[in-house]
């Protein structure tokens, strides 16, 4: 794990204050500075650019016509590969469809944001079994496939957790798309409320730059609060002590697919003895070291497009029985949210028994209820957890562990990807201004027929509330099982 390249530690910015912050909008570079913050400006373009350069890796290049372009954010930020969607929950972000406009006679009144941060390094633990495979392979003395000599002068140089600078990229479009796509919505006066889980600040600061860029810089909103992981937290999904997790079926998933490849490459790296768990590690560093690199790493090569398949269907099994809708106690990690959600369309008071901190939702200040900008920073799980509870991409029948069905539309990279969003739109419609919801997961309108929504997607705000009962009566007895 050589340091010679290491890539931005964008952890280091972690706790800096709010005038600090202005060092990483990173499109200083190319917008013109205005007088007043041309001083902390220049020092971001000094630190930026000693970054990029040492690093010759990354350069963001948004320019303020981009940031204009109403198609922007529907490409991903540029890989120098193609854009891999069989990589579950580590696909890059793309939009699953198009967003569409409301209807001529409604308008956006306010808007909900749920988002994950963008591509990080792997967490201590995909790392641990990335590793332990590697070394397996690096032991190897003779290959007997040609895909595989490149090992033989590899490091491996990937960081644990933090953000890389492709997941900044993603997170700051994100930002971008919702200043574009909502800017009638803000003004000085009423700026985007953003609060986030502790996690990784860095992705959500540049999300949030993102804004301010694409308003060039008119519109500087900051983070507002952080929520620690340890207490009562709706932006996580670690509060159900007795929530089973999804080993079961992904094992039994594994057991099904990772032999054949292990066999394979131990056929080709003699004495390696790997396992089908390493072979999951070594499928999943492809995504990582791709997104790290920015560039197709050897390990995709090592692979078939149906094995990265196999590998997806491990993903979707996850997210489905870890926190969605084959776990007992999953959707309810998702009820605090959901009834703040339904608070903010409302207007109302937060009126939850779950996970919600109560002292926090009962103050204007940090929760607030006068906004038109909703902005929440959190993690996969919990976001499955979420759909779950609202009634999101429900599923017939549960995904089989040892068959995947073909036509699914449980899939973890167009749930969660990086950087992966769902928005909630309030609108008002007509002379009356009658209140309707319309719910976007990475850009693709919800069909919400659970509130009777037709094609164009509304649900009067009325029928939403209504079926949120689940959430409104606190998980149905779910959220004491999980201390029970
Ligand atoms: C919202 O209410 C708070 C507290 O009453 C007030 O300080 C703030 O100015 C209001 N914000 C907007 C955008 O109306
Ligand atoms: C609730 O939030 C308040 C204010 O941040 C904090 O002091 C308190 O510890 C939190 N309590 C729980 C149980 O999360
Ligand atoms: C693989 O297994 C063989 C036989 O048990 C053993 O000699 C060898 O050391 C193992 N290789 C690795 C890399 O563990
Ligand atoms: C935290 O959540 C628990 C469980 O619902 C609840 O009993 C407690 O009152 C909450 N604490 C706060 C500060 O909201």
């Amino acid at each position: 794990m050589g340091s010679d390249q290491a890539l931005p530690e964008f952890s280091q910015y972690h706790d800096l204050k709010d005038d600090e912050k202005i060092l990483y909008h990173p499109i200083s570079i190319l917008s013109p500075p205005s007088a007043r913050h041309r001083g902390a400006r220049n020092m971001g373009v000094l630190l930026l650019f000693s970054m990029l350069c040492a690093l010759g890796l990354y350069v963001v290049v948004v320019t303020a016509d981009s940031a204009r372009s109403t198609t922007l954010g529907l490409n991903a930020p540029s890989l120098l590969f193609k854009l891999p969607k069989s990589w579950a929950q580590y696909s890059p972000y793309f939009p699953v469809e198009e967003y569409g406009d409301p209807p001529q006679h409604c308008r956006v009144t306010q808007v909900n944001i749920i988002q994950r941060h963008g591509a990080r390094y792997p967490t201590s633990g995909s790392a641990k079994m990335i590793v332990a495979a590697l070394n397996k392979l690096l032991s190897v003395e003779e290959f007997t496939d040609d895909r595989l000599n490149f090992l033989k002068d590899y490091n491996y140089r990937l960081g644990e957790n933090d953000l890389l600078p492709f997941g900044a990229r993603e997170s700051q479009l994100a930002g971008q798309v919702h200043f574009t796509r909502y800017k009638h919505l803000v003004s000085h006066g009423q700026l985007p409320y953003y609060q986030q889980s502790k996690i990784l600040s860095a992705s959500n600061i540049v999300a949030i730059a993102g804004f301010s860029i694409a308003s060039h810089h008119v519109y500087n909103p900051s983070l507002s609060l952080i929520i620690s992981e340890k207490l009562n937290n709706t932006l996580h999904a670690e509060m159900c002590p007795n929530a089973g997790t999804a080993i079961a079926q992904t094992s039994e998933w594994l057991s099904k697919y990772g032999p054949a490849i292990a066999e394979r490459l131990n056929r080709h790296a003699p004495g390696a003895n790997l396992t089908s768990t390493d072979v999951f590690g070594l499928l999943s560093l492809c995504p990582f070291e791709s997104v790290s690199l920015n560039r197709l790493s050897s390990f995709c090569k090592l692979f078939s497009e149906s094995e990265f398949q196999q590998f997806e269907y491990s993903g979707d099994l996850d997210k489905y029985y870890n926190t969605g809708y084959g776990q007992p106690l999953g959707p309810v990690q998702g009820v605090g949210y959901v009834n703040e959600l339904l608070a903010r369309l409302t207007g109302t008071p937060v009126r939850d028994n779950t996970q919600t901190n109560r002292t926090l939702d009962a103050s204007p200040v940090t929760f607030p209820l006068n906004r038109t900008i909703y902005a929440d920073f959190s993690h996969d799980n919990q976001m499955i957890a979420i759909y779950a509870a609202i009634g999101l991409f429900k599923q017939h029948t549960a995904p089989d562990p040892s068959f995947p069905n073909p036509k699914r539309n449980w899939l973890a990279s167009h749930l969660v990807p990086f950087s992966a969003r769902m928005v909630t739109e309030k609108l008002a419609c007509g002379r009356r201004g009658e209140e309707f919801v319309r719910i976007f997961v990475n850009d693709a309108m919800q069909p919400l027929e659970f509130c009777g929504a037709g094609k164009d997607g509304l649900c009067t705000l009325r029928a939403f509330v209504e079926s949120q009962a689940y959430a409104r009566n606190d998980g149905n007895g779910d959220f004491e099982k999980c201390y029970e």
